[in-house]
Order: structure tokens, then sequence, then C-alpha cells
């Protein structure tokens, strides 16, 4: 399909999942979206938090570019991501993929690790709403993907539990230089411990299993209180697992989404690429 044909709304099926939150998007085809269209996902994305596009065919750089530029902006197109990706490479690809300079990069998680609860680019000063992941290969039964949803973390966390963190920041680092020592500074990104989405003001609880420091406390301080959130987070947030199918496109509300997966066992593969996303 060319690229500049707009794509309608009323082609497009918004089928919630049956669980704490997630819908299938259908029908979808690539192209730039309509304003209506816009709307409906955007929609979706605030009610459901996580949409698995289905059925649809795999996204060129080009199609992926002009679909999402209107939901906030391309990460490639902003200072923050033109600084951050024209100045990093990822080692843990095994292929970078670049239109101009950058545009996505495809993941190959055999024999890597657990990834523990994070949102994506925390340790960066700018806020990534949208991320978007698609399942190049996946053998069955292979590790799935876990979501859990920070805004009802929040939501559920009492007044009085509130109140002193209400005005504080979280110091993150960069989990590829996390020894200060090694690497000495104060921080790579600050956030509010409650962010709010920057285009629905929702608040969330913005605490991942990498959080630094908060700003302002003693270091024993603030590692209790960090061990105290995740304890409510793990207790209190709805959580989904996702079982990937080939062609599986992923998009996410990444402010009050996190994500995980288990360690992968050697022998298994899945390949996922990951399309920079969509900045505040
Ligand atoms: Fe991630």
């Amino acid at each position: 399909m060319n690229s500049m044909v707009k794509i309608r709304a009323d082609a497009v099926e918004v089928r919630p999942l049956s669980a704490p939150f997630g819908a299938e998007i259908h029908g979808l085809q690539w192209g730039v979206p309509s304003r209506a269209l816009v709307q409906t996902l955007t929609r979706a994305l605030r009610r459901h938090l996580l949409l698995i596009f289905r059925g649809q065919v795999s996204p060129t750089h080009d199609q992926l570019d002009d679909f999402f530029r209107p939901f906030g902006k391309l990460v490639s197109e902003t200072f923050d991501g033109r600084f951050h990706y024209g100045t990093f490479t990822d080692k843990d690809a095994d292929q970078v993929h670049r239109k101009g300079q950058f545009n996505y990069v495809v993941n190959t998680d055999e024999g890597q690790t657990e990834l523990v609860w994070h949102s994506d680019h925390f340790q960066r000063p700018q806020a990534k709403i949208m991320s978007i992941l698609e399942a190049i290969e996946f053998e069955p039964g292979s590790v799935p993907t876990q979501f859990r949803d920070m805004y009802t973390a929040y939501e559920m966390l009492p007044l009085e539990k509130r109140g002193p963190l209400e005005y504080k920041q979280t110091v993150n680092l960069d989990p590829r230089t996390m020894d200060t020592k090694k690497y000495p500074r104060l921080a790579d990104s600050m956030h509010p411990v409650f962010r709010a989405h920057p285009h629905s003001g929702r608040r969330c609880l913005y605490v991942n299993e990498f959080t630094h420091r908060i700003a302002g406390m003693d270091l024993d301080a603030s590692k209790q209180v960090i061990d105290e959130l995740l304890a409510h987070a793990r207790e209190n947030a709805p959580v989904i697992t996702h079982h990937w199918q080939v062609g599986d496109i992923c998009v996410w509300d990444n402010v009050g989404l996190q994500h995980r997966r288990d360690a992968m066992p050697p022998g298994q593969r899945r390949k996922l690429r990951q399309f920079e996303g969509v900045a505040e």
C-alpha cells in the first residue's frame, strides 16, 4: 500500500482481552493514519494500555515512521533520541538496521538473563510514551513477556504513603553503566516518583527494579522506600502475560506499564524487532 494513503478508522477492530487490561487490534493497514484512526487507537491505548496488532503485514521502516508519527514525536526525531542513537550503539543487538542513522533494532534473546521489571528509557530524561515491539521469530512455548499496570499500583497506594513522596524524584542510571565507582556521575535521568503521563496527566508509580535512589534521601532510607514501593507494586499492580505469535506487534503505554521476561533457556530462540517508539 502507498504509504501516503490515509487509513480510515472504521477498518479497525478493537477486541479487549479477557484479562485485567490489553486489547487486540485487527484490520490494520500501513499508511498515514487518519485523524479518526489516531483518536480510535489513542482511546484504546488509554483504556487498555497494551494493544496487540495482529494479522497485518510486517511494516517497513517508512511505514512505521508514517504510521506512528502522529501519536507524539518519533524518538528518532527528538533532540534526546538523535543524541542517544547518534552516540551509542546497542552491543546486545545482533543487527542494527538504520534508515538514515537509525530506526529500529532486532534483538535475539537466546541465552539472555532475566530482564527485570522496567519501563523503556527510564534512564533518559525524555519520556517514551509508546513502546513498539514486533515478534519476528518466536518458537512456540518460548519465554513470554509480562506487563504490569503501574497506574493502578499508584491508585492503590494509601494517601498517607503518597504524601511524603508527592514531590520527590527518582534518580536513574543506565543499567549498562550502573557502577558509579567505575563511572562516577550523579544521574542519567530524574523522574517524579509519581510520574504523570505527559499527554493524559494520569499518574503512575514510576519506580522500577533499576531505580537507583530517591533524590534528597540517604541511601539507606531511599533503599527502604524503594523496596516498600516495589513490594506494593508486586501486591497491587495487575499483570498480564503475553505469549507472542509471529507477527504480533505490541504497542504499549510505556509510562504506566512496565514489562519483564524470564531468563531465556539456552537453545530457545525468539527474535523481536524494537522500533524506537514515540516520545512526548
Ligand atoms: Fe524493555
